[in-house]
């Protein structure tokens, strides 16, 4: 369990690159600076073809959230949230409904701070600085309690971000807290890094990943699984990404590095 009481602000540090505008500098956005582009760069000469990887979890947060607000679900609580542009959940919910809201949660100084402006407009979504590593902080915040009404069903969103929550903090059993604070009817999505099927790949991720502020960690699929606990998995189950309900239109993609896997789960009455 996380001592939350050590849970210290996490300190703005420009000098490293950061995982959320490294992700941001992947998916081609302009909330990053010369050190994530040049991380990025280094990244993808040793990965060819990499940076459709990123693009692959961003499409999966997509085919997730459309597929929640066609089942009625209207409100999303995006925990490591990175910084919401280029198609994040307030812009695909609001594309289909009037009626939604938005909490994005994140940890890092800068990325919240650059991320307010592009809320300032939409009053349905917003963003905290918060550790989802407290989930009763995130939950009780007064952003939380005043935004999302957790009485009704609510969307978990954990996409991109377990995978920077080490072993030592029992992620798990983090999962588990969030998982038992909703009520039933709600939803918990999940992708995360595993290195079961492209180890090498995986492999190289975690020793880029090791020089920034927030090192990666791979792991088994069956973990992942794992982490819905009693929730019911959603077909077609847990699986690679571009596996996962791709889009009617489109066959499933064939990734060049099958490092990403996750999946969707809905919590029983
Ligand atoms: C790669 S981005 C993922 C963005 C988004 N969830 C997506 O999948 O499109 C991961 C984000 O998780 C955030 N993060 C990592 N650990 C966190 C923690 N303990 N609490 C809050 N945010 C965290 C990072 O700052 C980063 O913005």
């Amino acid at each position: 369990m996380v001592d939350t009481q050590n849970l210290m602000s996490r300190e703005m540090d420009i000098d490293r690159p950061c995982a959320a505008r490294i992700y941001d500098a992947f998916l081609g956005g302009s909330h990053n600076f010369g050190v994530e582009r040049g991380f990025v760069e280094r990244v993808e000469a040793a990965l060819p073809g990499i940076t459709e990887t990123y693009r692959e979890n961003r499409a999966f947060v997509r085919r997730t959230v459309e597929y929640l607000l066609a089942h009625g679900i209207r409100q999303f609580l995006d925990l490591g949230s990175g910084i919401p542009t280029i198609g994040h959940v307030h812009e695909i919910a609001r594309r289909r409904t009037r009626d939604f809201r938005v909490l994005y949660v994140d940890n890092e100084p800068l990325t919240v701070a650059h991320s307010r402006p592009l809320l300032a407009d939409e009053p349905r979504a917003a963003i905290i600085e918060a550790d989802c590593r407290d989930p009763e902080s995130v939950l009780r915040s007064p952003a939380a309690t005043g935004l999302l009404d957790l009485d009704q069903p609510t969307a978990v969103l954990m996409s991109a971000m377990l995978h920077f929550v080490p072993d030592g903090d029992t992620p798990a059993a983090l999962v588990e807290r969030y998982r038992k604070a909703v009520v039933p009817g709600s939803h918990l999505a999940v992708s995360h890094i595993t290195g079961d099927y492209d180890p090498g790949a995986a492999g190289t991720l975690e020793s880029f990943y090791a020089e920034t502020t927030d090192p990666l960690i791979a792991r088994s699929p069956q973990w992942i699984d794992e982490l819905f606990g009693d929730f019911e998995v959603l077909p077609p189950g847990t699986s690679y990404l571009t596996d996962w309900r791709p889009d009617p239109d489109q066959a499933a993609a064939r990734p060049r590095y099958r490092i990403l896997y996750g999946g969707l789960a809905r919590k029983l009455g």
